[in-house]
């Protein structure tokens, strides 16, 4: 079983990126072939930037090493490595109806948001298609706003089919990752960069700490008892203590006696242990400077080969060989 997603370069990792996006991957890897990238072609549709671009691209690779990506079992490179990705994205675009592209969510929301729509960024989704088309992908974990994105591709891959005989493409599955709860930001919407409500996993004690003191929480006062429902600072707690912490968290809110200030601590301390380990291994990587270049390049020979290999079943079939 093929695995296989991206993710794009776009600043720090926060707490709700890694719950919902990293640490299932890192899961997934245990289960099958995982093939993992960083989305920098997908990345310029919004910013066009290369200081930027260069930088999140090296932060992001860091990151997910850190978090656990094993490159010895998950191939993890660069999009822009395989630059086949390009060519199957054209072959799949003479298959794409421009409806199917103008219908989607993500690029209307993008233009709603002032994003001035350029051609890639009207064509983002056949990118995505051609990405996880061109390593006969099988399951292709996303969080829920790349559902539609999903039907798209597994829309493309059956036209693809259609014009050129069965088995031209793999249809691929989506894992939606409905059961990772949306991680509550610092100010009790989703945690978002575009939001600025974010906890970075990565950073200085005091800055990171600082932040977590200045979560949102009511004004019940200190010998009160407290609410557990819609806590934000429960809800972040779950994520790093033990189940009995948690447990005793609980009763310390419904016995009162205790401020908030108090329980902003604990969870700073919880969450700074939590991604102590993580924190040692970025450290181990820093250290080493030629490593993740050589990390991704050992990822970009060995998915460009299995590109290869699809990209020219799909010419042949096409006419173009
Ligand atoms: P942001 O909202 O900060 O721009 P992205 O849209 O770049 O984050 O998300 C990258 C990945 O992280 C996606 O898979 C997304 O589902 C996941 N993710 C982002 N924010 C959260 C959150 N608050 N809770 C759970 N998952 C999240
Ligand atoms: N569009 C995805 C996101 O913003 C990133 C992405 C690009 C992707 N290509 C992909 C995810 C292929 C899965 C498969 O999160």
């Amino acid at each position: 079983m093929r695995i296989l997603t991206g993710l794009q370069p776009s600043g720090k990792l926060h707490v709700g990126n890694y719950f919902g996006a990293m640490e299932p991957a890192v899961r997934l890897q245990e289960e099958g072939e995982a093939f993992y990238f960083i989305a920098d072609y997908h990345a310029m549709t919004s910013s066009q930037n290369p200081v930027a671009l260069r930088e999140n691209v090296r932060e992001l690779a860091i990151d997910f090493l850190a978090c656990g990506l094993d490159p010895k079992r998950a191939v993890f490179f660069r999009q822009s490595a395989v630059p086949e990705v390009n060519e199957l994205a054209w072959i799949l675009s003479t298959v794409c109806p421009m409806g199917l592209l103008a219908k989607c969510h993500s690029y209307k929301d993008k233009v709603a948001n002032g994003i001035s729509p350029n051609h890639a960024l009207f064509a983002y989704p056949v990118l995505m298609a051609a990405d996880i088309l061109l390593y006969d992908s099988n399951k292709v974990p996303v969080g829920k706003d790349q559902k539609q994105h999903l039907e798209v591709t597994r829309d493309l891959a059956v036209k693809l089919n259609e014009t050129y005989g069965e088995g031209t493409a793999v249809l691929p599955e989506a894992i939606i990752r409905d059961d990772t709860a949306v991680v509550a930001g610092l100010d009790g919407q989703k945690m978002s960069k575009s939001y600025n409500n974010t906890l970075p996993i990565f950073g200085e004690e005091k800055p990171l700490k600082k932040l977590i003191m200045k979560i949102v929480s009511d004004s019940t006062p200190i010998e009160a008892p407290k609410p557990t429902e819609g806590s934000v600072i429960l809800s972040l707690y779950k994520l790093f203590a033990s189940d009995d912490a948690y447990a005793t968290m609980i009763t310390d809110h419904q016995n009162g006696g205790i401020g908030y200030g108090d329980f902003k601590k604990r969870l700073a301390e919880a969450y700074w242990d939590y991604f102590a380990p993580m924190r040692a291994r970025r450290d181990e990587i820093l250290a080493d400077p030629g490593y993740v270049d050589q990390v991704l390049a050992d990822g970009a020979l060995r998915a460009r080969e299995e590109a290869a290999k699809v990209l020219d079943r799909i010419r042949l079939a096409a006419g173009l060989r």
